[in-house]
């Protein structure tokens, strides 16, 4: 191509892929990555000596404006997005949540309104099933013109969002047939319920108590379960959040009889642990979350899973609540909303802990923050690479500055970071989508950029 055709070249940075690491030029033209090289002209060139080019981070466990357990989740599309932006996040991939009653049509209508014109980054809907008949059944036919390839089924929340088994399998068998790949929420629905009844009627009402009911056995014994199902229906399963190295242990077991398990984890399982609990109502109550933290040893067998590749994807299960909702569950651990904040902060966590730290390398950080999340999600090869032809949804990214992660410096609507104080080396700069700036040096400049609702492909 000739000298100015191009609209933005970026010059000088390592390009840092899921398999290998380069330096080149980076060409961009109508939003897409046209060419990889040197010698490019374009009306618009930055320089990015010293910095890494990272494909735009994709988070597919989002839960923005989610009505739950009797309140909503604290970030809404615009402010999640905008906090994702900054965090190095191009898109989102959220959970529609089917209400009681609900067709599948009038879940993805209220979140299609819930996105539209407000997401500052590109984003597609899994359906979360939690209201199953032979209406929704026949229903499921109709996701995948919609662009939805995956589905969320919680094995936990009796009374809830629990899906029973009996209906799982009906699933499973109607997901067989149209290629849907089903995404769990493992933990044992029952066996809470019980500890956690007793736990309350024995006077045992603090946040300790939520990671006392949900044990990691309970984690294990519902994987266990969903991979056998998986193995009667043939049907490949992903794994959401895995938490305890008891889970991971049932995934590997399966795994080498040749059930085709996906797992993702997040950030707060590969960081935190669950000495956390043992703080005040209010400082406790900040990791109440379901999974909930596990002990030290998890959180080693975890990174090496990730870096072996056990593990593939690392999302966030972003479901923020403020303090002052934590509080609905101040005598009784079982009514603290489930869930916690972590949409800006994935990827510098598992660069600075993961990278930085030796235990996985910097084109692991990408496969699982990124290319494995575009894979499975069905985004693929629009997104995930820094390659012709995909989309130029970029991340500037500076491998050696040092900072603390500060809740004052972040963007989610909520009042806390489950990370505050922990130093952090590596920092967004610009993020760019679909090669227009969100970010730039460190600011957000997106304010009136939109993303893409994004049709999905059937991906198993
Ligand atoms: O505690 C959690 N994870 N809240 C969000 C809902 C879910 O289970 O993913
Ligand atoms: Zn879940
Ligand atoms: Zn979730």
């Amino acid at each position: 191509m000739k000298a100015d055709v191009y609209d933005l070249v970026i010059k000088n940075g390592l390009i840092v892929n899921a398999d290998v690491s380069f330096y080149a030029d980076v060409a961009i033209k109508d939003g897409k990555i046209v060419a990889l090289g040197s010698f490019f002209r374009a009306a618009q060139e930055i320089d990015a000596k010293g910095l890494y080019l990272l494909p735009g981070g994709i988070d597919i466990h989002t839960h923005l404006e989610m009505p739950f357990m009797s309140t909503f989740s604290s970030d809404n599309f615009e402010s999640g997005s905008k906090a994702a932006a900054m965090g190095g996040t191009t898109t989102v991939v959220d959970y529609a949540m089917q209400e009681k009653g609900d067709s599948l049509s009038a879940a993805l209508k209220k979140w299609h309104e819930k996105a539209a014109n407000k997401c500052h980054i590109d984003y597609g809907f899994h359906l979360g099933l939690t209201d199953i008949d032979e209406n929704i059944l026949t229903e499921l036919e109709s996701l995948t013109q919609e662009g939805v390839s995956t589905v969320k089924l919680f094995m936990a929340y009796n009374n809830a969002l629990r899906c029973p088994d009996i209906k799982l399998l009906e699933v499973f068998n109607a997901l067989k047939k149209l290629q849907i790949l089903s995404m769990l929420h493992c933990e044992n629905g029952d066996i809470i319920e019980y500890l956690s009844k007793k736990l309350v009627n024995d006077g045992n009402t603090a946040p300790i108590y939520h990671s006392v009911a949900h044990t990691a056995e309970c984690e294990a014994e519902s994987i266990n379960r969903a991979a056998i199902y998986s193995k009667i229906f043939d049907l490949p399963i992903y794994i959401v959040h895995l938490s305890s190295k008891e889970g991971l242990q049932v995934i590997y077991d399966h795994f080498k009889r040749g059930v085709r398990i996906f797992t993702e984890t997040c950030p707060q399982y590969l960081i935190l642990d669950d000495s956390l609990y043992n703080k005040e109502f209010l400082e406790a109550s900040k990791y109440v979350m379901s999974p909930p933290l596990r002990g030290k040893d998890s959180i080693e067998a975890l990174w090496k899973a990730l870096a072996c590749g056990m593990i593939n994807v690392v999302a966030t299960d972003h479901c923020p609540f403020f303090l002052k909702q934590k509080e609905l569950g101040k005598d009784d651990f079982t009514k603290i909303p489930n869930g916690a904040p972590g949409i800006e902060t994935r990827l510098v966590l598992i660069f600075s802990e993961g990278v930085r730290k030796g235990r996985i390398t910097k084109e692991q950080f990408v496969k699982c923050c990124c290319l494995n999340p575009a894979k499975l999600a069905g985004l693929y090869p629009s997104k995930g690479a820094v390659a012709p032809n995909f989309d130029a949804d970029l991340v500037l990214f500076d491998p050696n500055k040092k900072w603390q992660i500060m809740k004052s410096h972040l963007h989610e609507n909520v009042d806390y970071t489950p990370y505050e104080g922990i130093q952090v080396t590596g920092a967004v700069v610009d993020v760019l989508l679909r090669g227009q700036w969100l970010v730039r040096e460190g600011s957000f400049v997106g304010g009136k950029i939109t993303g893409n609702y994004l049709r999905r492909t059937k991906v198993i």
